[in-house]
């Protein structure tokens, strides 16, 4: 870990040691490119092994301001857990798979910085939970999204029968869970899975942008506009409401709140420093 960094194109690559991700930086964003392809990016344990360590690396490190995720190669985004692996599982196996792939996601959940996955092609399974866990999800026209476990006897393990219901509600849950059906793009937009769907081609330029737009805003407000988001919806709202209180008064202590008001008012730009 923490070995000397190097230049790729526009990227500051970091080369930690992570054998199926890829972990770039432009400016203030970090971009985590899974990096499977020819398993189409499945999750295997090592690549959720060092998923969650990208994860910490990227929630500690201040300069990151926003995450892409994205898939290497142009068929997946990330085609599920790694079905060879499932496949010598015992229930006791089983179950500690699906806790650690939930804990990942809930890092990338709860990041405190926005995330937006760039899907660019399939987003099964555990690829489609990994999507519903970031903040924001933009789709290839060409992207499929499906929880197709049900073809294999199983269940979602990652989130899966939980955070879809959230988006999509239950009615539509139980379609994709239970038919395991892959959804075109388009169509995951209109029911909510999706946050927009732009060409194939134009999908990291528009990741990128999104990414570059959030990270010019105050970070901290940021991250608690996500909690009170994320958390509140887990909450009565009379309870959530109290919450959403407390945390407008943590922004309302931040140098970014003086300096946002200060530049409205002096009819300028304002310059957010994160404290
Ligand atoms: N786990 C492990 N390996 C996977 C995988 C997964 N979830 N998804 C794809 N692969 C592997 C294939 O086994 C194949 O490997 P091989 O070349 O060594 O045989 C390679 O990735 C390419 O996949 P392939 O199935 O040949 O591509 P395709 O274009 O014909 O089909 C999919 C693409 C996505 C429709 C198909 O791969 C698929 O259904 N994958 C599983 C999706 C799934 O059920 N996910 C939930 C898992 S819990």
């Amino acid at each position: 870990m923490g070995a000397a960094p190097r230049r790729t194109g526009a990227f500051l690559v970091t080369t930690m040691s992570y054998e199926n991700l890829l972990l770039a930086r432009d400016g203030a964003v970090a971009v985590v490119t899974l990096n499977r392809p020819e398993k189409l990016n499945a999750l295997n344990a090592r690549t959720i092994d060092e998923l969650r360590r990208a994860m910490l690396e990227l929630r500690h490190d201040e300069a990151v301001r926003a995450v892409v995720i994205t898939g290497a190669g142009e068929k997946a985004f990330v085609a599920g857990a790694d079905i060879a692996e499932l496949a010598s599982g015992t229930p006791v196996s089983g179950r500690d798979l699906a806790l650690r792939g939930q804990h990942v996601f809930d890092l990338v959940e709860h990041l405190g910085k926005p995330t937006i996955a760039a899907i660019n092609g399939v987003a099964l399974g555990g690829g489609c939970e990994l999507a519903m866990a970031c903040t924001f999800r933009l789709a290839a026209d060409t992207a499929r999204l499906g929880q197709p476990e049900i073809n294999l006897g199983i269940i979602p393990g990652y989130g899966g029968t939980q955070r879809l219901p959230r988006l999509v509600g239950r009615d539509r849950a139980m379609d994709l869970v239970l038919t395991g059906r892959h959804v075109p793009a388009e169509e995951a937009q209109a029911m909510g899975l999706v946050t927009r769907v732009v060409p194939a081609a134009a999908l990291m330029a528009e990741a990128m942008a999104l990414a570059a737009t959030l990270a010019a805003k105050a970070p901290v407000a940021l991250r608690l506009a996500m909690e009170a988001i994320t958390r509140g919806l887990e909450m009565p709202l009379a309870d959530a409401c109290a919450y959403e209180a407390t945390l407008f008064g943590l922004a309302m202590a931040t140098d970014d709140m003086k300096e946002g008001t200060r530049a409205f008012l002096e009819k300028r730009k304002p310059a957010f420093t994160g404290r």
